[in-house]
């Protein structure tokens, strides 16, 4: 295990990021979006009652105020050790960039009133901000340097972890879209969608919801075929552990969608299932960044190492 203090931050700040995500699912989900009406204080105050919607609301501001604060520890004790890496700094200062125009975005959300566009991208800018804590621990973790390069079998499992994060990310804002255009429940029935495998496509909330079925399946597919190529390619490593991790969080995430059609949109499936989808994003972004590790040569007859490399004969 890599013991540098950086990339420990960066750990912590992914592991954080995905407790935030989780959290503002619940502030939605609970109907606590305008509980606090003001921002950035919350009925004038940084330190208001926390009952009912508030308490979900002003915690997950705090808890974002937190990872602004993390993300910028992590970067000031990279900046040293990274001194060689211009890109890894350039990154991190982008990260903590991002999540301050996210914070605007929070807070946008509360003084517009909730609008869907607004709301939507809220969740897009999270996404893109796990994605880039994710890959800055990759990068400054000790399997970077021992592992990867750019092997024939890593550049397939490559193509697979790309398109597998690039659809993840559609299909979470896809979700999103879903969720704010009110659409999670037009289809009321699962696994078919008014009662049909191909329901009539002409409202735009059945087009959306539908859509998200839809490219839920093909993520699927693309997920369970990386896990495969990866167990079949690859040695004991953390690119392994992650492509596997990916393939058994995608067909959970495919049940939980289903269940929280059928449970109404209960607060718990429905948090859980943007856990999910953020949990899917960081190991198909893991698996994509480990692909393009500068560590030793990986061809088809190398031994398998701890990190990445490659099964000997595949
Ligand atoms: C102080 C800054 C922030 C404020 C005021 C804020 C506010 C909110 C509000 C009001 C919601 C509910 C939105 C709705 O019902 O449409 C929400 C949801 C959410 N927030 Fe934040 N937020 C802030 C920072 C962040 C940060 C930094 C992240 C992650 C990096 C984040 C991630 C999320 C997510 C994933 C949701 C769920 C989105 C959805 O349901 O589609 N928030 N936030
Ligand atoms: C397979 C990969 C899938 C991923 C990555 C994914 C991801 C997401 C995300 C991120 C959201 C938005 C949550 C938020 O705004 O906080 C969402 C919403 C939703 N998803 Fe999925 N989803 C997947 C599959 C499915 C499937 C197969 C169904 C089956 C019906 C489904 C049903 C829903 C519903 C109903 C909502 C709206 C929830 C609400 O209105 O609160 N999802 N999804």
């Amino acid at each position: 295990m890599n013991t540098d203090q950086h990339y420990r931050a960066f750990y912590i700040t992914t592991v954080w990021t995905l407790g935030l995500l989780f959290l503002g699912s619940v502030v939605h989900a609970t109907e606590s979006s305008l509980a606090c009406p003001d921002w950035p204080t919350c009925f004038g105050t940084m330190v208001p009652e926390m009952t009912g919607g508030v308490f979900w609301e002003h915690l997950h501001r705090l808890v974002a105020g937190g990872l602004v604060l993390i993300f910028m520890a992590a970067t000031y004790m990279a900046w040293g050790p990274e001194a060689e890496r211009p890109s890894v700094r350039k990154w991190a200062v982008a990260g903590i960039v991002l999540l301050l125009v996210q914070s605007v975005f929070g807070g946008l959300t509360v003084l517009m009133g909730l609008p869907d566009a607004v709301s939507t991208t809220h969740l897009a800018l999270a996404f893109l901000s796990l994605a880039l804590a994710t890959g800055l621990t990759v990068v400054t973790s000790a399997g970077w340097s021992t592992g990867g390069g750019a092997g024939e079998s890593l550049r397939g499992l490559r193509t697979l972890a790309v398109g597998g994060a690039g659809l993840t990310f559609v299909q979470s804002v896809l979700g999103a879209a879903v969720r704010h255009m009110d659409a999670g429940l037009v289809c009321p029935d699962v696994p078919r969608c008014l009662g049909q495998w191909i329901p009539p496509l002409q409202a735009g909330t059945v087009i959306v919801h539908f859509g998200h079925r839809v490219t839920g399946m093909l993520l699927l597919f693309t997920l369970l075929v990386l896990s495969v190529k990866a167990i079949r390619s690859l040695g004991p490593s953390a690119t392994r552990t992650m492509a596997v991790a990916a393939g058994v969080t995608v067909m959970l995430q495919v049940l939980l969608g289903f269940l929280s059609v059928y449970m109404r949109l209960a607060v718990l499936p429905v948090s859980f299932h943007t856990l999910l989808a953020a949990l899917i994003l960081t190991f198909t972004v893991g698996v994509a960044v480990m692909t393009w590790a500068p560590g030793e040569s990986t061809s088809s007859s190398a031994a398998p190492s701890e990190s990445g490399a490659v099964a000997s004969g595949s």
